[in-house]
């Protein structure tokens, strides 16, 4: 059955409340996940079961993507995140999509040091139908090590069913003992880990996605993902310059907002409504099929680029806007696509279709740009944001327009052709109602947005490259590499000894080279960076959007890009491609600093 377009309306995230919110000291939220049912395809079509995160006092509060946090700069908040993955009788549920047992995965009950190898729950071959194991991050948070969401720091909820004596946490804890844990008041018991946020960045939109080794796409395409906003401080504008309000805590249905969130994701729906992932590496057709010569059927797949668009978790919806200016902060949370966003008249117009209105982009994924920037289009890579401007100022009532999407329905490469117009080629519409008061925020292009101090001389440049290897029986490999004096690329996995270790507030410049035939987007944890330069040489100047700082950042099939940091919190964390795919076969590598 075709899915109706525009059929539904936007639903804007709630905020969470925290449990406790003194004064002084930091808010605290208790924050579950939970499997559920959620209309996600239009009414009158089935609802999708999925995961999503939300207050464990309020059962009906849980939604996919999830609530946002709403939190202020050096204001610490706490956050117990609880794995609640049990059905009603108290057992675990497994996985609602099929999990690769044959990836280097967090693997209970012996995480991947083989702590414990007793087959408690893969002892049969195929998809892993064990409890799963959760982890969140927050992604672009400064946030110490033990509160990152390190993927190995993964625990299983508390069930029944689950074995006495059974590990239930991933192998992070054995490292970090009890006494690490109340240093830094951070806590974790079976079933739960209450992490601790500073706050001490620039204000910027974050996200928390999960996180577990091997399963971030599995679990995140399940529904694990929410907004975390992050407002105040000299690195913001003061209240009523930008369009506003955003919402708030409480309140009532059909309030009016002016400043939105959207997080955009594909997804592919089966005909009963659930969610569509391949669960055998066969579905990759432009890859060919892995044979495979394992002991388990591979599920894994290189990429997965889904069939239907959907934001604020509902396919294809629509937002009636007022003639004014919005605020909309938009996150590619998709697995794999890369977006290339417009707003356009005619949906259907031949790609590339004529923009109606520039997106002004005031903002990244670290926060402010140095200035608004009128877009014509936005590249906006998997975890990366966009802060932006929409004026629909003028607009005659009943004026339709749509949020297109011009970028690949493939691994993005050096050349492609764009998505489907029909289809993933469409995002959402906006209706222009009437204006129901008047617009005082400051039009675009007046702005003075508040700058970043530019980093200091690095100490050191590391050389990095991204490559992926494909065999002759159509297997595909990820890695990421360092680059040893003859300029040959070196493979390091997962597991082996970490070679890039930052001193402790050293300046680095990381020179990231992408010698394989596809775009990747690099995050580093903990850190915001300054792009420096991209191109063959490294020296061609940052996109216009990647001014600032950021958190993720765009490697484009044979460049360098060049990001400079401060590596000023001691710690282990990780640096990885956000194509979870990717992320979840090894293109991911541990860094120490200090
Ligand atoms: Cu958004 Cu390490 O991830
Ligand atoms: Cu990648």
């Amino acid at each position: 059955k075709r899915i109706r377009k525009y059929a539904t309306p936007l639903t804007v995230p709630q905020v969470l409340s925290p449990a406790r919110d003194e004064a002084r000291g930091p808010a605290h939220y208790r924050i579950g996940v939970r499997q559920f049912r959620q209309q996600i395809l239009p009414k009158g079509m089935p609802r999708t079961t999925v995961w999503g995160y939300g207050d464990v006092s309020k059962a009906g509060a849980f939604r996919s993507p999830s609530g946002t946090i709403e939190a202020t700069v050096d204001r610490p908040v706490r956050v117990t995140w609880v794995n609640e993955l049990v059905d009603a009788a108290g057992d675990f549920r497994p996985h609602l999509l099929a999990v690769d047992p044959t990836l280097h995965w967090a693997n209970p009950p012996g995480g991947t040091a083989g702590r414990d190898t007793r087959p408690a729950f893969t002892a049969t071959p195929g998809s892993y139908r064990g409890p799963v194991p959760i982890v969140t991050h927050l992604h672009g948070g400064r946030s110490l090590e033990d509160s990152c969401g390190y993927p190995e720091a993964w625990y299983l909820p508390k069930a029944r069913n689950i074995p006495g004596g059974h590990a239930t946490v991933g192998t992070f804890y054995d490292e970090f003992g009890a006494e690490f844990a109340r240093r830094h008041g951070v806590a974790w018991q079976p079933g739960s880990a209450t992490f601790h946020y500073g706050n001490d960045q620039r204000a910027a939109t974050l996200w928390y996605h999960d996180h577990a080794l091997g399963m971030t796409r599995v679990n995140v395409y399940a529904g694990l993902s929410g907004f975390y906003l992050l407002r105040g401080g000299d690195a913001d504008l003061p209240p009523g310059v930008l369009p506003g309000p955003a919402p708030r805590p409480g309140d009532r249905p059909g309030t009016r907002y002016y400043e939105i969130p959207l997080m955009v994701q594909d997804r592919s729906f089966n005909k009963d409504g659930s969610l569509f992932y391949p669960d055998s590496r066969a579905f990759t057709d432009s890859a060919g099929p892995y044979i495979p010569d394992g002991p388990f059927p591979p599920i894994w797949n290189p990429a997965f680029l889904a069939d239907t668009m959907t934001v604020n978790g509902s396919t294809w919806p629509v937002l009636e806007v007022e003639p004014r200016r919005y605020r909309l902060r938009l996150l590619n949370g998709c697995n794999s696509r890369v977006l290339i966003m417009k707003i356009v008249t005619d949906p259907l117009a031949h790609r590339p279709a004529p923009p109606a209105l520039p997106l002004w982009q005031i903002g990244n994924d670290g926060g402010f740009l140095p200035e608004p920037v009128s877009q014509r289009q936005l590249l906006l890579g998997p975890a990366e944001r966009a802060d932006v401007i929409v004026d629909f100022t003028g607009l005659r009532e009943g004026t339709e327009l749509y949020l297109i999407n011009e970028g690949p329905d493939k691994l993005c490469g050096d050349d492609f052709d764009p998505s489907h117009p029909a289809t993933t080629g469409q995002i959402m519409k906006f209706t222009v109602g009437r204006l129901t008061g008047k617009d005082r925020s400051v039009p675009p292009e007046e702005l003075d947005l508040p700058r970043t101090r530019p980093l200091g001389r690095a100490d050191k440049t590391r050389r990095l490259a991204l490559d992926e290897q494909l065999g002759n029986d159509h297997s595909v490999k990820m890695m990421l590499c360092t680059i040893d004096e003859h300029g040959q690329a070196v493979p390091k996995h997962w597991h082996d000894p970490i070679t890039e270790q930052p001193a402790l507030h050293a300046t680095e410049v990381w020179e990231l080279h992408n010698w394989s035939a596809h775009v990747h987007p690099v995050h580093l944890h903990v850190v915001q960076f300054e792009v420096l330069g991209r191109g063959k040489d490294g020296h061609q100047p940052p996109r216009a959007g990647d001014r600032g700082l950021k958190d993720t950042v765009l490697t484009f099939p044979g460049e360098i890009t060049r990001v400079k940091a401060v590596f000023d919190l001691a710690g282990r964390y990780v640096w990885h491609c956000h194509l979870l795919e990717h992320e979840d076969n090894d293109m991911m590598r541990p860094f120490r600093v200090g």
